[in-house]
C-alpha cells in the first residue's frame, strides 16, 4: 500500500500554462474523465488516493507533482517557476506533513518537481525555464546531510526534465535522447523510447508497475520487452495542458511510517 496525492482538475485547465505546445480547446470534461481512470489506475496498483480539490483559481493544479519532491526521508515543498502556479503547493504541503518531515525552497529558488528525477542516492535536477541555479543548490543542501548526490541536467525542447527521462526502477531510465543527453546519467542501465514516439518518456514508477501513456505503444512494448509490468492510461487530453503520467500524483511510499494521524485516503474510490 502507498499513498497517491492528486488533484481534480480544475474547471479552469484550458487556461493552463503552456511553454512547448500551441493552446489548443480542452475539454475538460473528458480530461477529468482520464483523471479518474488514472486514480482508478493507481487504486489498481495498491494505491491509496488522496484527492485534494480542485481550484478554479489554479488551472494547473492538477498536476501535483510539480509542487513537491517526496522522498524517503523528507517532502521538499517546491516553489514553481511559473508564478500562477505558487498557490497550489498549500493543500500539497498539509497533505505531505502527516507523512514526512517538510522543508521548503526558498526565494529566489524556483523548482518544478517536474524537474526532479530520483533514482536510488542520485538526484537529478534540469535546469528548465521553471527550475533555476538557486534551487539547485538549495536542493544540495537540503538533500546532502541525507547522503543524496544532487546533479544538474540542462533541459532544452520540453517542459520539464522527466519529459525527457524517468526512472523505471533504481538503476534503470526511460529516456528520450533527443531532449536530454544520455551522458548525464553514467551507470544507469537505458530503455530509449521509439523514435516515432514524440514525448513518451515520461513513465510513472510504481512499486510493482509502470503507467505509460496509451498514446506510446511502442514505447510501451519495449519497456515490456525489459520485463516490466506496464499499465497503459489515456491521458490525450491531459496532455493538451502539457501534463502526463508523472504530472497527476505524488507518490508517497513506505506510508506505514505515517508522522501522524494520515489523511483520508480513498483505496477503492476513483475520488
Ligand atoms: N501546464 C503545465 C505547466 O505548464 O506547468
Amino acid at each position: 500500500m502507498f499513498v497517491a496525492i492528486t488533484r481534480q482538475v480544475s474547471a479552469a485547465l484550458a487556461a493552463c500554462e503552456l511553454t512547448h505546445l500551441e493552446r489548443v480547446p480542452i475539454d475538460v470534461d473528458r480530461a477529468r474523465a482520464q483523471h479518474r481512470a488514472y486514480e482508478q489506475t493507481l487504486i489498481a496498483a495498491g494505491a491509496m488516493v488522496h484527492q485534494l480539490d480542485a481550484d478554479a483559481a489554479m488551472p494547473d493544479g492538477v498536476f501535483v507533482e510539480d509542487t513537491a519532491i517526496v522522498l524517503r526521508e523528507l517532502a521538499i515543498v517546491a516553489r514553481p517557476g511559473a508564478e500562477s502556479r505558487r498557490g497550489e503547493t498549500a493543500a500539497v504541503e498539509q497533505a505531505l506533513a502527516a507523512f514526512r518531515p517538510i522543508t521548503r525552497i526558498e526565494a529566489p529558488g524556483t523548482i518544478d518537481g517536474g524537474d526532479v528525477l530520483v533514482a536510488g542516492r542520485r538526484v537529478f535536477v534540469g535546469l528548465s525555464t521553471r527550475t533555476n541555479d538557486a534551487a539547485l543548490a538549495q536542493m544540495r543542501r537540503i538533500l546532502a546531510p541525507h547522503g543524496y548526490t544532487v546533479c544538474a541536467a540542462e533541459v532544452g525542447g520540453c517542459l520539464h526534465l522527466k519529459s525527457a527521462v524517468t526512472a523505471l526502477d533504481e538503476c534503470t531510465l526511460l529516456i528520450d535522447p533527443s531532449l536530454v543527453n544520455p551522458s548525464v546519467f553514467t551507470g544507469f542501465a537505458c530503455v530509449e523510447v521509439d523514435p516515432s514516439d514524440a514525448s513518451a518518456a515520461n513513465a510513472l514508477r510504481l512499486p510493482d508497475r509502470v503507467i505509460v501513456a496509451a498514446a506510446f505503444p511502442r514505447t510501451a512494448a519495449r519497456i515490456e520487452a525489459r520485463g516490466y509490468r506496464v499499465a497503459r492510461v489515456e491521458v490525450d487530453e491531459l496532455a493538451k495542458a502539457e501534463g502526463a503520467v508523472t504530472c497527476c500524483s505524488l507518490i508517497v511510499d513506505g506510508t506505514g511510517q505515517a508522522r501522524e494521524e494520515g489523511p483520508a485516503g480513498r483505496a477503492g474510490e476513483g475520488g
